[in-house]
C-alpha cells in the first residue's frame, strides 16, 4: 500500500517537473505557468524607459527581429531597468497581451530577451503565458578557448561568442600563449608574432610531432591576432556582456616566447629551440629564466600592452606545469634562490608569480592562475582555477588561504576529452566527459562551509585544442557540451532534470544550425560493456539519452532484423552484435559493432594487478581499438604486469597469444619480456616459456596492435599466468623520449 503511494507521488512529481521546466537553456531559477498565449507580431513594438528600449531593440536585432518604438502602454514588449535588482537578475512576464521585462542591467536585459526568444522558438512565435524570475547561481560562467594549439580567425571566435552569450555565459578565457604559438601582437616585441606565432607543420597527431631541428625548417602553421583585431573581439564580446580574460603563460608553456627571444631561457640552454609542433619532449623543461631581470622586464612590457587591450579586471598568468629541471642547472636561477633566501625551485616560481602578481595589482587588476600557483602560497590575492583531477587542489587551498577560485576540473569540464563512446569519436586524449557528466557536475560537496561556498566564483568549460585543426573541429568539441556547462553554471543548486534538459537542448539546436556550428551528436551513440561470467559473455549497451529506442541484431550489419534491446544480452558462441539508437523507426546514432570471439580463456575470470581496473577486458572476447582509453585495454604503468586466467577446469593448452597496444607517442610500449606459467591448482606454477620481444616491436610511433605469440609448448592446465616486464622509458629520438611507459593488454587467447 505504502509502496504504491510512493510510486504515485514520484510519478506525479516527475510529470510536474518535466512540465515545469521551460525550453530554456540555462534553466531559469523560477518559472510559473500562466494562462493563454502571446503571439509575437511580425514587428513587435518596444516601450519603456528609453535606455532599456534602445538596448532591447539592439538585442532583438541580433536575431533579426525588427522592432518599432512605442509608448509603454501600447508596447508588445515592455522593458525597464530596475536598480534595486542584483546584477544579472531579471523578471520576464508573458501574458496574452504583453511581454513585461524588468532587468538589473544590460546583461540581465539581454538574458531576458534570450529567454523569451527560446520560449518563442518552441512554437513559431507563440509563447505560452508564464512568469520567470531569474538569477544565476554563479557570477563567473566561463568558456576557455585554447587558440594556441588551434588558431582560429576572429570571425570564428565571434561565432562562439554569439552562442556563449545566448547561453548566458559571461567570461571568455583566451589561452593566448604557449609552447605551440604566441597569438597576440606585442608591438615592443615583434618577433613574438614574426617567429613565435608559427610552427613547423607535422602530419602526426599532436603527441607524435617531433620538434623542429633548426630554423631552416620552414614554420608555416599558426597565426596571430593583431592588437586591432583583438580590441575588436573584446568590444564585440563586451557588447554581448562577455568579459574577455587574456592568459599569458609563465614561467612554463613559454616556448613560443623563447623561440622568439632565446635570451629569455636560462643560459644553460645552448641548443636551438623552435616553436613546438607538439609536446616538445625533453625541451618541454625549457622555461623562462627566473634568474634574469630581463625576464621580468619582458613579462611586464608584454602585460603593459595586454592591459591596454583587455579592460578585464582579471588577468590570467598561467603558472601551470613548470618543470624545474633546467632551473636546477641554471647559475642565475640558483643565485636568485640564494640571494632572495627562497625555498628551492618552487620558491623561485612563487617569487616570479608574486612579482608579476604585484605588478598586475599595481595596475588595478587582479591576477589569476592555474592551481599550481597555490604551491607557492601567493603573497597577494590571486584567483585560482582548479583544474587538476577533480579541482580539489583549489578547494584545499581556499580552505586554508581564503582565496577565491573557479572550478574547471579536467575530470569533468575539459572539453578536450571524449564526449561519447570513443570508437565513434575523433582521436583525443584522456577519458570521457560526456554531456551527461557535465550536466550532472556539482562542484560543492556537503562538507563545504559558507566561506568556502562564497569563495567559489563559478565554473568554466575549457577547450584545449591539441587535436583540432579547423574551427569546425573546435565547435565539435565545444557543442553541445557548452549547453550543459551553461546550464549547471546558472540553474539553482540541487536542481537537475536530465530529461527536460534534453528537451531544451533539442529546442536550442536549430540556433546552432543557424549559426553554422558543427556540433556533435555523440549523445545518440551507444557505449558498451562486455564481461565474462565464467561461462558466457554478457553484453550491455547504453545511451545517455533515455528518449531513444535501442535496437540490436546478431550478424546482420544492415540491422534489418534488429529487435528492441531491453536487457543484457547473454552470449555463448562467436557472434557480431550490431546495435544502434532509433527514433520513430529511423536509426539516429552510429552503429555499434561488437565482434565477439571465443577461445578457451573467453569469459573466464582474470586476477591481476592492473591500474585501470579493466582486467576483465582480457577475456571478454572483444578486441580493443587503437585508443588505450576505450575501456577495452587493461593497463599497467611503469611496472611489471602480472595476471592469471582461471579456465575453471584442467584444459589442454596448445597456443597462447596476447594482444598488446603499442603507441610510443603517448608512452605506450610492448613489454620487453613475457614469462608464461601454467598451473593445475593455482598455487604451484611451472614456467613454460620466456618470450623475448624484439626491440622493433616494443616502440612504434603511431598506434599499432601487436598479437604476441606466447605459446610454443603443450600443457594441461587450469590456470595460465603471464608476467610481462616493462621495457623502461621511451628511448631518445621518439617524441616522448625519457618518459616512463604504460603497457596495455587486451585479449589473452588460449587455444
Ligand atoms: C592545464 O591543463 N595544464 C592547465
Ligand atoms: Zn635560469
Amino acid at each position: 500500500m505504502k509502496k504504491t503511494a510512493i510510486i504515485l507521488t514520484l510519478t506525479v512529481m516527475a510529470a510536474f517537473s518535466a512540465m515545469a521546466r521551460p525550453l530554456i537553456i540555462p534553466e531559469p531559477a523560477q518559472y510559473t505557468v500562466g494562462e493563454g498565449t502571446f503571439t509575437m507580431p511580425a514587428r513587435p513594438s518596444v516601450g519603456g524607459d528609453s535606455k532599456a528600449v534602445a538596448k532591447a531593440m539592439e538585442y532583438l536585432s541580433v536575431d533579426g527581429i525588427k522592432t518599432s518604438k512605442s509608448s509603454p502602454s501600447k508596447a508588445d514588449i515592455k522593458v525597464r531597468f530596475d536598480a534595486s535588482m542584483k546584477p544579472e537578475h531579471y523578471t520576464l512576464k508573458v501574458t496574452p497581451s504583453v511581454i513585461d521585462i524588468a532587468a538589473a542591467d544590460n546583461a540581465a536585459l539581454m538574458y531576458a530577451i534570450e529567454s523569451m526568444r527560446q520560449l518563442s522558438d518552441a512554437g513559431n512565435g507563440k509563447i505560452a503565458a508564464c512568469s520567470i524570475v531569474d538569477e544565476p547561481r554563479f557570477s563567473y560562467r566561463g568558456l576557455m578557448l585554447d587558440v594556441v594549439r588551434c588558431y582560429i580567425e576572429p570571425a570564428e571566435i565571434k561565432r562562439i561568442i554569439d552562442i556563449a552569450a545566448k547561453l548566458k555565459l559571461n567570461n571568455l578565457h583566451l589561452h593566448l600563449t604557449d609552447d605551440n604559438g604566441w597569438r597576440l601582437e606585442i608591438k615592443k616585441y615583434p618577433r613574438l608574432t614574426e617567429i613565435g606565432a608559427w610552427r613547423v607543420a607535422r602530419p602526426e597527431l599532436f603527441p607524435g610531432r617531433l620538434n623542429a631541428r633548426s630554423a631552416d625548417e620552414k614554420a608555416t602553421e599558426g597565426g596571430f591576432y593583431t592588437q586591432k583585431e583583438m580590441r575588436d573581439i573584446v568590444k564585440y564580446a563586451a557588447a554581448k556582456n562577455i568579459n574577455v580574460i587574456p592568459e599569458i603563460e609563465m614561467p612554463a608553456h613559454s616556448i613560443a616566447a623563447i623561440a622568439s627571444y632565446p635570451d629569455l631561457a636560462c643560459p644553460v640552454v645552448d641548443r636551438y629551440i623552435g616553436v613546438f609542433p607538439g609536446i616538445g619532449g625533453k625541451d618541454a623543461s625549457v622555461i623562462l629564466c627566473a634568474g634574469k631581470e630581463q625576464t621580468f622586464t619582458f613579462i611586464q612590457d608584454v602585460l603593459d600592452e595586454v592591459l591596454d587591450i583587455f579592460p578585464s579586471k582579471n588577468i590570467h598568468l598561467g603558472g601551470d606545469e613548470a618543470n624545474k629541471s633546467v632551473w636546477q642547472k641554471c647559475p642565475l636561477c640558483n643565485k636568485r634562490i640564494a640571494d632572495e633566501h627562497l625555498d628551492g625551485y618552487e620558491g623561485l616560481q612563487a617569487y616570479l608569480m608574486d612579482r608579476i602578481n604585484h605588478y598586475v595589482r599595481s595596475k588595478g587588476r587582479t591576477a589569476m592562475g592555474w592551481d599550481e600557483v597555490t604551491y607557492g602560497d601567493p603573497k597577494e590575492d590571486m584567483i585560482i582555477y582548479g583544474w587538476q583531477g577533480d579541482g580539489s587542489i583549489a578547494v584545499r587551498d581556499s580552505r586554508r588561504s581564503g582565496r577565491k577560485f573557479i572550478m574547471t576540473p579536467a575530470k569533468t569540464m575539459y572539453l578536450i576529452r571524449y564526449q561519447g563512446p570513443q570508437w565513434f569519436e575523433p582521436w583525443t586524449y584522456f577519458g570521457n566527459n560526456t554531456l551527461h557528466d557535465i550536466y550532472h557536475y556539482e562542484p560543492v560537496t556537503d562538507d563545504w562551509d559558507d566561506t568556502l561556498r562564497a569563495n567559489l566564483l563559478g565554473v568554466q568549460g575549457s577547450l584545449w585544442s591539441e587535436f583540432c585543426k579547423t574551427p569546425a573541429d573546435m565547435q565539435y568539441q565545444i557543442f553541445p557540451r557548452l549547453l550543459a556547462v551553461a546550464d549547471m553554471a546558472w540553474r539553482p543548486e540541487g536542481r537537475r532534470d536530465w530529461h527536460s534538459f534534453l528537451k531544451a537542448l533539442d529546442n536550442f539546436t536549430p540556433t546552432l544550425d543557424k549559426a553554422g556550428i558543427s556540433y556533435a551528436r555523440s549523445m545518440y551513440n551507444l557505449d558498451h560493456k562486455v564481461k565474462g561470467d565464467g561461462k558466457k559473455l554478457t553484453a550491455t549497451v547504453n545511451c545517455i539519452r533515455p528518449d531513444v529506442e535501442v535496437r540490436y541484431a546478431f550478424d546482420d550489419s544492415s540491422m534489418a532484423s534488429a529487435v528492441p534491446y531491453t536487457d543484457t544480452l547473454r552470449i555463448d558462441k562467436p557472434v557480431t552484435v550490431y546495435a544502434a539508437t532509433f527514433r520513430d523507426g529511423t536509426r539516429i546514432g552510429k552503429t555499434l559493432v561488437l565482434k565477439l570471439d571465443f577461445n578457451k580463456a573467453t569469459a573466464c575470470p582474470v586476477t591481476g594487478n592492473c591500474r585501470n581496473g579493466l582486467a576483465y577486458a582480457l577475456t571478454n572476447g572483444l578486441r580493443g581499438s587503437d585508443r588505450n582509453s576505450d575501456f577495452e585495454w587493461a593497463g599497467w604503468w611503469n611496472e611489471t604486469a602480472e595476471f592469471t586466467v582461471d579456465m575453471g577446469k584442467v584444459t589442454p593448452v596448445n597456443e597462447i597469444s596476447l594482444g598488446t597496444l603499442v603507441h610510443s607517442d603517448i608512452c605506450i610500449a610492448a613489454p620487453k619480456q613475457i614469462y608464461v606459467y601454467t598451473s593445475v591448482n593455482g598455487t604451484a606454477f611451472t614456467l613454460q616459456r620466456t618470450v623475448d620481444i624484439p626491440d622493433e616491436l616494443i616502440y612504434h610511433k603511431q598506434a599499432r596492435i601487436v598479437d604476441i605469440d606466447c605459446g610454443g609448448f603443450k600443457a594441461d592446465a587450469r590456470y595460465v599466468k603471464l608476467v610481462a616486464v616493462n621495457p623502461g622509458c621511451v628511448p631518445d629520438g621518439l617524441a616522448r623520449e625519457g618518459a616512463p611507459t604504460w603497457m596495455y593488454f587486451d585479449e589473452i587467447a588460449i587455444k
